[in-house]
C-alpha cells in the first residue's frame, strides 16, 4: 500500500523481508541514478534487511555517513557501530575506505569531533538520502528528549529509554555507553531525500506520535512533518495505529 499523507509518502508493506526490499530498491536507485551519491546510514536492528539486500550494489563512487557512535567506545568492540557497519554491510559491498565516515567514539576532543564531522558532511555537496529509524522515545539518530532541537553533530547523554532499548545488544543494561556523538536534527533535516524506516508493532504507537503529534524536541523525529521529502516505509505491524489514525 502506497499512500501520500500531508508531505509523507507512505509505503507499507505486509512483513519485515518485503519493506526491507523496497528500501533497499530506493537505496540502489539512488546510487543507479548518481554513483556518487553521499548516503547517510543508520545502524540498529531495523535496517539490518536492507543491508543484505544491499550487497552486490555498486558503492565504488558512493561516500556514507553514519549518523551515530556510542561514546566511549572502540572501534572494534563489537557493540560500536563501527564494527556493526562493517560487519553488516561495508565489509560486503565495494566502498572506498576513505568515504566511511562514522563519529568516532573514540575521540577525545568531541566538540573539535562534532564540529570536523559537520564539515565533512557539508564539504561532501550534502545528504542526498539519509536512511533513519525510530527510537522508543521517538529519537531520530541519538537526538535525545530535548528542550530544543539540537542544530548540528553534538555529544548527547543517552535516554534512559534508549539504554534500555539497546541493553538487548549487551550483557547487562549498565554495560550500554551513557554518551554518544550524534548528526543534530539540522544535520539530519538537511538531507534532500529521508527515508524513515519503522518495523515491528513496538513501534505503531511512535510511529502515530512522529507523524500526527505535536512537532516537539522531546520528539525529534516529529521535525520530519516539516521535511519536503520525506519516504516512511513500515510493516503492517508498525503501521497500524498511523494507518487507523489517518
Ligand atoms: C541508529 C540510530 C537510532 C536507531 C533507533 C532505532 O544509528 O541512530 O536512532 O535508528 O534507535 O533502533 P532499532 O532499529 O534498533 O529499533
Amino acid at each position: 500500500m502506497d499512500i501520500n499523507y500531508k508531505k509523507f509518502k507512505v509505503i507499507v508493506r505486509e512483513g519485515y523481508e518485503s519493506i526491507c526490499a523496497v528500501v533497499a530498491e530506493i537505496i540502489a536507485g539512488q546510487i543507479a541514478t548518481q554513483p556518487d551519491s553521499v548516503l547517510g546510514l543508520a545502524t540498529g536492528s531495523t535496517p539490518l534487511g536492507v543491508y543484505k539486500k544491499l550487497v552486490g550494489t555498486d558503492f565504488s563512487r558512493v561516500t556514507c555517513f553514519n549518523l551515530d557512535e556510542y561514546h566511549p567506545i572502540e572501534r572494534t568492540n563489537h557493540q560500536s557501530y563501527h564494527y556493526f557497519m562493517m560487519q553488516n554491510l561495508f565489509n560486503r559491498v565495494n566502498i572506498n575506505p576513505d568515504n566511511i565516515n562514522i563519529p568516532s567514539g573514540e575521540a577525545v576532543d568531541f566538540a573539535a569531533e562534532c564540529d570536523a564531522y559537520e564539515e565533512k558532511i557539508a564539504a561532501s555537496g550534502g545528504i542526498d538520502l539519509q536512511l533513519l529509524g525510530i527510537g522508543p522515545c521517538g529519537h531520530v539518530g541519538f537526538n535525545e528528549p530535548a528542550a530544543i532541537f539540537p542544530k548540528q553533530t553534538h555529544y548527547v547523554a543517552l535516554d534512559s529509554s534508549t539504554i534500555e532499548a539497546n541493553s538487548r545488544f549487551f550483557e547487562s543494561t549498565d554495560k550500554v555507553p551513557k554518551h554518544a556523538i550524534t548528526m543534530g536534527v539540522g544535520t539530519i533535516f538537511s538531507a534532500r531525500h529521508i527515508l524513515l524506516m519503522a518495523t515491528g508493532s513496538h513501534k505503531a504507537d511512535i510511529v502515530e506520535k512522529v507523524v500526527l503529534g505535536d512537532i516537539d524536541p522531546q520528539v525529534s523525529g516529529s521535525i520530519l512533518q516539516l521535511h519536503p521529502n520525506v519516504t516512511l516505509a513500515m510493516d503492517a505491524a508498525a503501521a497500524v495505529k498511523l494507518l487507523q489514525s489517518l
